[in-house]
């Protein structure tokens, strides 16, 4: 298989783990003969500094004439006070690609129970999905103003923003534990009646899946006092932004999380969902983990080669279970690596698994 991947570097440790994922996407490439053409283009702070705009003309149109995206990280404080921001990009992108499904796995290895700031036993074999709707809801809502003594925001979803997402949702759950938790606020908001219905309707066509719906307020209690109670979680885009936030303190590093941003037909955008790390960045400590498994999730979703992805999640678990950790999620045992290490640690085992 022939794919045309766009490489968006950015900014402080995203070159980084950048190099890292492309090292173990060659690793795929060679064991299970795929050739993957990747196109790097200049993103976030390093574009500003080079043309004055986080995202060029020439950055977006590799990015839209790709079959997917994977992206580092951008931002920093050298561009803090700019007039433009790195972050600015970002929105630009993911707007234009017009990704309107955040997928992002919350999973707790297991040996990394310790880092969670919840009791391990609570956190021992937490693995499930947040799908998260990105581009409608109150963020994107007309009306949208002020004035000195008021300010209005509006939530409107449309039937059609509500069953793309939810289908989404359920088609993830079909191929893992079959089990659909749909977030929304049901008691109060006329978004979220016409939320539930969906998901009834939805859930008509996937029998062999279970349905549950949540108000918000329990999902966010549930998520810290039972979270192996979930598989996939779907809700709209302020719910979702809230509650993947809460879910990523779980895990306890946010160095280890991928991500997914889904289209419906264009391409996807896979990136970790740390930052920059500037506190870390030259220095070879940032963990490639975050964007190897973004590695991981582009394979299954864009290129459905679930074999493929299956292989690089497993090589990144026995090199954890080998006990090889860099440092945000050293404990008091293992072997500390930079990030290299670790990166070829994976890669070996990518390729000895053959
Ligand atoms: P951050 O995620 O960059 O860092 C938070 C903390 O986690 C830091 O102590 C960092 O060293 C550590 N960390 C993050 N990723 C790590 C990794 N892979 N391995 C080891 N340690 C890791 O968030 P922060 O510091 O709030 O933001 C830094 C810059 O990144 C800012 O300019 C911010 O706007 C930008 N940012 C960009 C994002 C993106 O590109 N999607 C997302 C979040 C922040
Ligand atoms: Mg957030």
């Amino acid at each position: 298989m022939k794919k045309r991947i766009a490489v968006l570097p950015g900014d402080g440790i995203g070159p980084e783990v950048i190099k890292g994922a492309l090292q173990v996407l060659d690793g795929v490439a060679t064991r299970f003969g795929h050739e993957f053409e990747t196109i790097e283009q200049v993103f976030g702070g390093a574009a500003i500094d080079q043309e004055g705009t986080p995202i060029p003309d020439a950055t977006l149109k590799t990015c839209k004439d790709s079959d997917a995206v994977l992206l580092g990280a951008v931002g920093g404080p050298k561009w803090d006070k700019g007039d433009v921001r790195p972050e600015q990009g970002l929105l630009a992108l993911r707007k234009e690609m017009n990704v309107f499904a955040n997928v992002r796995p919350v999973h707790v290895y297991p040996g990394l129970e310790h880092l969670s700031p919840l009791k391990s036993n609570k956190v021992k074999g937490a693995d499930f999905v947040f799908v998260r709707e990105l581009t409608g809801g109150i963020y994107f809502s007309e009306p949208k103003e002020r004035n000195e003594n008021c300010a209005v925001d509006t939530l409107s979803y449309t039937r059609e923003e509500i069953t793309r997402i939810v289908e989404k949702a359920f088609e993830l759950a079909s191929s893992r534990r079959r089990k659909v938790t749909s977030v929304d606020k049901a008691n109060v908001l006329e978004t979220s009646k016409l939320w539930r219905e969906i998901v009834e309707d939805v859930a008509k066509k996937y029998p062999n899946v279970e349905t549950e719906n949540l108000l918000v307020d329990y999902a966010a209690m549930r998520m810290i006092s039972n979270p192996t109670s979930f598989d996939v979680v779907v809700t709209e885009n302020m719910f979702g932004d809230i509650l993947s936030d809460e879910a990523s303190v779980l895990t306890g590093s946010l160095g280890m999380m991928p991500s997914a941003s889904l289209s419906e037909n264009g391409p996807g955008l896979y990136e970790p969902i740390h930052g920059s790390a500037p506190d870390i960045a030259g220095s070879g400590k940032a963990n490639p983990i975050g964007m190897i498994l973004s590695v991981a999730m582009m394979l299954r979703h864009s290129f459905q080669l679930e074999k493929e992805a299956v292989a690089v999640e497993l090589a990144v678990f026995e090199t954890l279970q080998a006990g090889y950790r860099t440092g945000d999620i050293y404990g008091d045992s293992g072997t500390l690596v930079s990030t290299k290490e670790m990166v070829n640690q994976i890669h070996f085992r990518m390729l000895e698994d053959s």
